[in-house]
């Protein structure tokens, strides 16, 4: 079974989407270990009781995003992983780091990228008036929020929709997808040609979660 790292900077409700999905037999993996950049990120918590080794490695400590990187990869190196998975974890990350763990690092961002990259994606998505917004995961590359896409989640916008509905109907998505993404890697059907991800089908993928229903 493949060992996943994941990072995050809160309260981590996509990692607990994954525990949840390991715990059901959804989700072939061993999450060996959660890290944080914010000592007070709830989802640390949640990871503790959940068995799983939780660390914390406080940005504000370091001079720069090389230091910090440095000691991020150090920590995660030390669980030998075969992918890291960021999970709501706020950082921008050096190149350096990026590369290191170039096809094994992987990332959900709350649009359908390349719409919206950066912050507040429900709010700029409101003001544009969008009809469909959505989210995807992406396997990274050192630009913000870009890489290629391994699957996304489409949601309409409806009349009346703010900031905190809007963000709810996706994060239910964002559950759904992130397991699927960490499934596919972790069964070997995910491979990347010519900067594009491929996907390996058998008769047991269902079609639907390939292509997602609008709902
Ligand atoms: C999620 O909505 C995730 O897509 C977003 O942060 C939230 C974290 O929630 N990530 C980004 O914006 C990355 N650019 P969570 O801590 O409950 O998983």
């Amino acid at each position: 079974m493949k060992n996943i790292v994941i990072l995050i900077s809160g309260r981590g409700s996509n990692m607990e989407a994954m525990i949840a999905a390991r715990d059901a037999g959804r989700l072939p993996v061993n999450i060996v270990a959660v890290i944080s950049n914010r000592p007070d990120a709830a989802g640390l918590e949640t990871a503790q009781r959940s068995g799983i080794e939780a660390h914390y490695i406080d940005h504000k400590a370091f001079v720069g995003r090389e230091a910090f990187d440095a000691a991020l990869a150090e920590c995660i190196d030390g669980y030998r992983p075969d992918l890291v998975v960021l999970a709501g974890f706020m950082r921008i990350l050096t190149e350096g780091f990026v590369r290191r763990y170039e096809g094994r690092l992987m990332n959900i961002h709350p649009s359908l990228l390349p719409a919206f990259p950066g912050l507040h994606t429900h709010r700029r998505a409101l003001e544009e008036g969008v009809r469909i917004h959505g989210c995807t995961v992406h396997f990274v590359t050192p630009t913000l929020d870009h890489g290629p896409v391994i699957i996304q989640a489409a949601v309409p916008v409806l009349d009346g929709d703010d900031e905190d509905s809007l963000s709810a109907r996706i994060l239910e998505q964002e559950h759904r997808i992130y397991p699927q993404a960490v499934r596919w890697f972790a069964e070997d059907k995910l491979s990347l040609e010519a900067g594009r991800v491929r996907l390996a089908l058998d008769a047991a993928t269902p079609a639907a979660l390939v292509a997602p229903e609008v709902r």
